[in-house]
């Protein structure tokens, strides 16, 4: 009996230990620090601008199933599978800037949604033609969720519906932002490098004026076909920088550029680049933020299992000392 408990004591020691570390570990984990909810939220944004460009993968041939209960928009394929075609780069659907015009459906927005079961509705668990759990893992649709509930942003008091010009905004932060972020890849009159936009070339000037909520999304949360953009949202901007940066841009010169397009950049759609660790660059970038987010909260929970370690080392040498 008293061989027996010499190894029971510390092996149910030993036990509650390693539940204590795991639990430790967990709680550490689970306790976000800001910049992982903001890594999430900005892969949600991503997967919602273009989740088979980010995944590197391709919807199923033909039309999303609920294209077709609409009829006023005339796009097809791939591009009916995009969250943001039929829910809108302002996230108010017929509600906001899609509300008329070639990009309307008819379709509700997700921005201040009523529906309390996202993931549900995203996974076809509320409507089974809108589903999207062949091709989003369950961490994609959480990040996705998250961005839907806290990632949007209503940008739409502070921009003119009709002249899509920004109210209110502070020329002189965005020149600041622009010029310090920005100019170096897209140049001093944004037209260093060109876009495809409802299949024609444009420059950083156009999209700023005819579609600032594309431009507000993208400058916040980065975009698959440019893993090197800084990213508004790891910058800290907030939501009145972002309409600041847009609103300088929108002082371009816009028209279609003559002779400045980079081609490497024309097909975009064709040669999508994944980056889907949000702020880290690069894969050492992304390896190196790993093990230094492991390394903090592992840190704790190690202290402890050292100090939990001599505690059993210190009984078992007293039980062995009563014998
Ligand atoms: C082909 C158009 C289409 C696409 C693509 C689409 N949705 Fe929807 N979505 C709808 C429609 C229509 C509804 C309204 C409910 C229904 O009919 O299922 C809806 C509802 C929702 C809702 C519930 C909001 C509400 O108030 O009803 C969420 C959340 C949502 N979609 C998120 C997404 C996400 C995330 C994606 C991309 C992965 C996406 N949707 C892609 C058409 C689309
Ligand atoms: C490291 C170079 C680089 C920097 C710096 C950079 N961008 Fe970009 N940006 C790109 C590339 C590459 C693309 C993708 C081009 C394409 O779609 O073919 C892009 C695309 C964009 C788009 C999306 C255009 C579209 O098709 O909708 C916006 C908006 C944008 N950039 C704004 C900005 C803003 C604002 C800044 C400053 C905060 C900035 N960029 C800084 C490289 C850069």
């Amino acid at each position: 009996m008293k061989r027996f408990s010499f190894y029971i004591v510390p092996a149910l020691i030993l036990l509650v230990l390693i539940v204590f570390l795991v639990i430790t570990v967990r709680a550490q984990a689970n306790a976000g620090p800001l910049p992982q909810t903001d890594e999430t939220i900005i892969r949600g944004a991503r997967l919602y601008d273009n989740w088979y460009a980010l995944l590197e993968t391709q919807p199923r041939a033909g039309d999303m199933p609920l294209w077709t209960t609409q009829t006023t928009n005339t796009r097809s394929g791939a591009e009916t599978w995009r969250c943001v075609t039929c829910h809108g780069w302002d996230y108010q659907g017929k509600d906001g800037a899609f509300g008329s015009g070639s990009n309307y459906t008819g379709f509700p927005g997700v921005y201040q949604t009523q529906v309390s079961d996202l993931s549900g509705a995203i996974t076809g668990r509320l409507d089974p033609q809108h589903d999207f759990s062949p091709y989003l893992s369950g961490e994609d649709v959480d990040a996705l969720v998250a961005f839907i509930k806290n990632g949007t942003i209503d940008d739409n008091q502070f921009i003119d519906l009709v002249s899509r010009k920004v109210l209110n905004g502070d020329l002189a932060n965005g020149k600041a932002k622009y010029e310090n972020t920005c100019v170096k890849c897209h140049g001093e009159d944004g037209a260093a490098m060109v876009f495809r936009m409802e299949g024609q070339n444009v420059t950083l000037g156009t999209l700023a004026v005819t579609d600032p909520w594309r431009f507000l999304h993208r400058t916040r949360f980065g975009t698959a076909a440019a893993p090197d953009m800084p990213i508004g949202r790891s910058l800290g901007w907030s939501a009145q920088d972002g309409r600041d940066v847009l609103y300088y841009a929108q002082t371009f010169p816009s028209g279609l550029p003559s002779g400045k397009e980079t081609p490497s950049l024309g097909g975009r759609e064709a040669t999508p680049v994944v980056q889907p660790g949000g702020p880290a660059q690069g894969f050492w970038g992304g390896l190196l933020t790993a093990f230094g987010a492991m390394a903090t909260s592992l840190g704790f929970a190690l202290l402890l299992g050292v100090v939990l370690v001599g505690l059993i080392f210190l009984l078992v040498w007293i039980a062995r000392g009563k014998k």
